[in-house]
């Protein structure tokens, strides 16, 4: 718009008129130029904090339930294709890539496009890979979300909600969802329950029912929260990690986050709407598990 005057000005002939004009630019410029400096020296002051995010999506070909999951074909693509086609749709992640130790799926992915990061084959969970494949890529980056590559539903939102609630919570170095537990499945040793404090950050996760009513059933009022896989750290964080010795209820409830509270960290947890529909096992989705 401002360029169209110019040239209006310039082509009228009136040479006095063209150089305010030039002036006014001048001082645009100027102006804008202050400003995005500023901005960038405010943001980098304020600390600009956890702005560099990337989602990386372990996949491994070998699971125990399911051989070779990650490519089974979805109406038509392999579900790691699906997962990281949904994470790409997060507005917080700078990159998105696939960290896998298995040729046929980095070739796999390679062909849709993803970026793949190879880890090694001693990678014992999906958090070990995930911190290996931060240290392999070049770039630095200071929140790191854990996409779960059998979540070929999740939603982008989702991933921005817990990217989001880490950049809000200084003083916490994880952050994760839950959705609504169906009452059915509150005895379900697979669907992992959380409790959480009045400032959304997590008090515990069981295989149990928790809290537990005294009647010794699920209380149909209330809100139980079921935990969803997704989970983002700050990568400093993530670090250290795999290596924090394994704790008491994190071996009893065989939890992983577990050893996150036992430690002392603090875990922010955001609420979703979400259908959980996870695959497990070629034949049944975790949903209608029996
Ligand atoms: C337990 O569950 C029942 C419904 O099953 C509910 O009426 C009651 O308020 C709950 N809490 C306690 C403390 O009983
Ligand atoms: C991953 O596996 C290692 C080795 O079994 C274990 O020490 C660690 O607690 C596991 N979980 C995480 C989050 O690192």
């Amino acid at each position: 718009m401002v360029i169209c005057s110019a040239d209006s000005m310039a082509s009228s002939g009136s040479s006095g008129g063209s150089s305010k004009v030039w002036i006014a630019h001048g001082i645009v410029l100027g102006a804008a130029v202050v400003a995005g400096a500023y901005a960038a020296f405010y943001l980098r002051w304020s600390g600009g904090f956890r702005t560099r995010v990337v989602g990386i999506i372990p996949a491994r070909f070998a699971s125990s339930r399911f051989e070779g999951k990650p490519l089974v074909q979805i109406l038509g693509k392999p579900m790691i294709q699906r997962t990281w086609e949904r994470s790409k749709l997060a507005t917080t992640l700078d990159h998105v890539v696939v960290a896998t130790d298995d040729e046929r799926i980095a070739e796999c992915c390679r062909s849709f496009g993803a970026d793949v990061i190879m880890t090694s084959e001693s990678c014992r969970n999906g958090t070990e890979r995930c911190n290996e494949a931060l240290q392999k890529l070049v770039k630095k980056y200071d929140v790191v979300v854990n996409i779960q590559g059998d979540e070929p539903l999740i939603e982008p939102e989702i991933i921005d909600g817990v990217v989001k609630a880490l950049q809000g919570a200084p003083d916490a170095v994880f952050s994760t969802a839950v959705t609504s537990l169906k009452p059915e499945d509150g005895a379900d040793t697979n669907r992992v329950k959380c409790i959480v404090d009045n400032h959304g950050y997590a008090i515990y996760f069981s295989r149990g029912l928790i809290p537990y009513n005294k009647s010794g059933k699920v209380n149909p009022k209330f809100p139980y929260l079921l935990h969803l896989g997704i989970q983002s750290y700050d990568s400093k964080f993530l670090r250290i990690y795999p290596d924090l010795p394994p704790t008491p209820l994190q071996l009893e409830e065989d939890l992983e986050q577990l050893k996150v509270l036992e430690n002392g960290y603090k875990m922010k947890v955001i609420k979703v709407d979400h259908d959980a529909h996870g695959v497990d096992t070629p034949r049944t989705s975790r949903r209608s598990k029996p």
